[in-house]
């Protein structure tokens, strides 16, 4: 190949300083770096170091200093209240600027830790901005999490400050987010000072005197505040995402870097101009609602869409085409679990009809594999280049896509293209050895890194290095397994590790199978994560109980379903669980996870070689039948 894109990508990995070094200069530095790549310490890479930057500068007062204050910077959507709202970045600009204004004076400072716990609503914006105007590190808790996570994030990251609004609506049920909050603050070790509530009148929260807030009476009070210089290198934020164990990750993001990338794929992986509208259908608690609703758009002086409903039932399937629509959407970003929940229920597309599409230019899908047929369905329904592009929380922007701003190559249904400028992608197998083309192996990235990518997990250095980077040393361990084709297209098939892709929301069996062996009457375990029609996977929970437990087994499926609610959160979608009298292992006793997952799946088996006793098989069909899985298929949807 030798068009324009390999050109450009070339260039990244022979000559990466360089090629980021130009991209930097398209942003505003409050004083320059000193090296544009630290390599004295890996895999603890570091990109800009010795530069001061502010990110909230960048994405809002450098706009309006260029003269664009009355572009709107974001049009917040919601039907859920039946709402439409236009901000310009001047406005926006103020509402950060006091916001901040408001932390600093409850003695919020550079390097703080603040909680975000909120829906959808331009607040939660305003708050993420805030802090990075600060210098302050936010954390944000998609609003899906029970009490006791919110709690695990406060011990780990100990914020000063909890933001929080009274509720979130689901389509049409309220939500009260106040009393998890409560919940969480008195579940964790650690007790922030502070909270603000932002009060929806859906449902008011009672408020705590001496440590709840209300933000409209401490917005109205507060004076601007200026932006802080930060080190290019100081943390942005943190993330927390699913490991393979109870415990979630925090992954960090740094101000420079993160800002780097983000704004030069508005341009190169988006084809997007400042001044258009970019929609990320998806929520701020995730990496794509960090990046493609918050950051890139604002860095790039587009408009964001900021939409608070679903793809369907918000109020019908048409939802997405009315938003384009209306709001002359260039470029969708979202799931393609999204497009197949929209594809069940108007499979001819009826809707789409309805709507003047011709502002749309393209529609981007991540979070999880697009299956052929959803993007098939997507091409035919909408006459736009449909790209499939592959990327983690933790690398923050995507590691393999058709980068449509540079060059569209040619599409393959199953691939998400081919690693993304910056991203030196291989696949290695399980003792190293570099996989020939079209052999699956674990993907990993050679290091360094590129900018964006996360320099180190909160609290956890030694966990960074084992779980991302001892197993294959000078590479990054992306845990996904997959391969490269002849022409250098990624292929990403499964995770190597026990975390599943549910709605394009990552979860841990591991974490689940934690909660369900609390129960008193589970004597042992297993989590596996099911295909689903619209969701992608499901989990589905195994139960082996304890000697002598006579309860009825519908009442104790009901009992380990409502404890994952409450531990992890409605997010988890944890709904189903088969009572079984054992767990098919190996000799050696491992679980063998992945045999039962087939069998609930209805595919065919081979038996294991290694497993114990091989009539427990047909055990777990029968269990499995009981509760409507194991029912044998043709094929499954890969
Ligand atoms: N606050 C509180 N609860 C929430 C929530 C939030 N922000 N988000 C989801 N939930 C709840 C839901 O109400 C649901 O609860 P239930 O079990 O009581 O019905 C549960 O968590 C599971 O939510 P979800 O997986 O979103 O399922 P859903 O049936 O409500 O919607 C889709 C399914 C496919 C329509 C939806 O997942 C979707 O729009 N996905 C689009 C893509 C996306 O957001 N991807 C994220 C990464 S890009
Ligand atoms: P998250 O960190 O929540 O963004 O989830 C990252 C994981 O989602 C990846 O490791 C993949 O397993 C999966 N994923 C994301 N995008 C894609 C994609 N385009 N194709 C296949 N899997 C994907």
């Amino acid at each position: 190949m030798s068009g324009k894109f390999e050109t450009i990508y070339r260039r990244s990995i022979d000559d990466r300083e360089a090629f980021w070094a130009e991209a930097a200069a398209d942003l505003t530095w409050i004083k320059p770096w000193d090296r544009v790549l630290d390599d004295s310490r890996p895999p603890f890479y570091r990109w800009f170091t010795g530069a001061q930057f502010n990110t909230a500068h960048n994405c809002l007062d450098r706009h309006v200093e260029a003269g664009r204050g009355d572009q709107t910077a974001i049009i917040y959507d919601s039907p859920v209240t039946d709402t439409v709202r236009h901000i310009t970045y001047a406005e926006l600009t103020d509402q950060v600027a006091r916001f901040a204004g408001a932390m600093a004076g409850i003695g919020v400072v550079k390097g703080d830790r603040v909680i975000i716990y909120m829906p959808m609503v331009p607040e939660a914006l305003v708050a993420m901005l805030a802090c990075a105007r600060l210098g302050a590190i936010h954390s944000v808790v998609f609003g899906g999490f029970a009490a006791k996570e919110l709690a695990t994030r406060i011990d780990d990251c100990q914020p000063k400050l909890i933001v929080g609004a009274s509720c979130g609506i689901e389509t049409t049920r309220i939500i009260p987010y106040k009393p998890l909050i409560d919940n969480a603050i008195e579940l964790a070790k650690h007790k922030p000072v502070n909270t603000i509530i932002l009060q929806r009148d859906r449902q008011l929260a009672t408020l705590v005197p001496g440590r709840d807030l209300d933000w409209d009476s401490v917005i109205t009070a507060a004076k601007p505040h200026a932006c802080v210089a930060v080190a290019a290198t100081d943390p942005l934020y943190i993330l927390y995402t699913s490991g393979t164990t109870g415990a979630p990750k925090g992954v960090v993001r740094d101000n420079g870097g993160h800002a780097v990338a983000l704004n030069w794929s508005m341009r190169n992986i988006y084809n997007m101009r400042p001044g258009e509208v970019f929609w990320a259908a998806s929520d701020v608690g995730w990496v794509v609602g960090h990046s493609y609703i918050v950051y890139a758009p604002l860095l790039y002086g587009c408009t964001t869409v900021l939409y608070e409903g679903k793809p369907i039932g918000t109020p019908d399937a048409g939802a997405f085409w009315r938003v384009i629509a209306q709001h002359q959407v260039s470029t969708l970003f979202t799931a393609p679990t999204a497009f197949r929940a929209i594809k069940r229920e108007d499979p001819d597309g009826k809707l789409i009809q309805r709507y003047d599409l011709r502002s749309l230019r393209a529609l981007f899908l991540a979070g999880e594999r697009s299956d052929p047929a959803t993007l098939e369905w997507a091409e035919s329904q909408l006459n736009v280049p449909v790209i499939d592009h592959w990327w983690q929380t933790e690398t923050g922007w995507a590691i393999a896509a058709n980068c449509l701003g540079i060059e569209l190559l040619a599409v393959k249904h199953g691939s998400p293209t081919r690693a993304a400028p910056g991203w030196d992608v291989r696949v290695l197998g399980d003792d190293g050895h570099p996989a020939k083309p079209g052999e699956i192996g674990n993907i990993v990235c050679k290091l360094p890194l590129p900018p964006s990518a996360f320099p180190t997990l909160w609290n956890a250095e030694d966990r960074y290095l084992k779980s991302y980077f001892d197993h294959f040393p000078g590479y990054y361990q992306t845990s996904d397994a997959g391969f490269i084709d002849e022409d250098g297209y990624v292929y990403i098939m499964a995770r190597t590790d026990d975390i599943i892709n549910v709605a394009g929301h990552r979860l841990s069996t591991g974490g689940m199978e934690e909660v369900l062996a609390s129960h008193p009457d589970v004597a042992e375990c297993a989590v596996v994560g099911v295909y689903d029609e619209v969701k992608g996977q499901l989990p589905l929970g195994f139960l082996v109980l304890k000697a002598g437990i006579t309860k009825p087994h519908v009442q104790l499926v009901a009992e380990v379903v409502q404890l994952v609610r409450d531990r992890i959160g409605p997010v988890a979608a944890f709904k189903t669980a088969a009572v079984v009298d054992r767990l098919p292992k190996t000799r050696s006793g491992k679980i063998l996870r992945g045999t039962m997952q087939k069998i609930a799946d209805g595919l065919d088996v081979a038996m294991p070689a290694t497993i114990d006793d091989p009539a427990i098989l047909g055990e777990i069909e029968t269990a499995l039948q009981g509760v409507g899985y194991a029912q044998k298929q043709p094929a499954i949807s890969p």
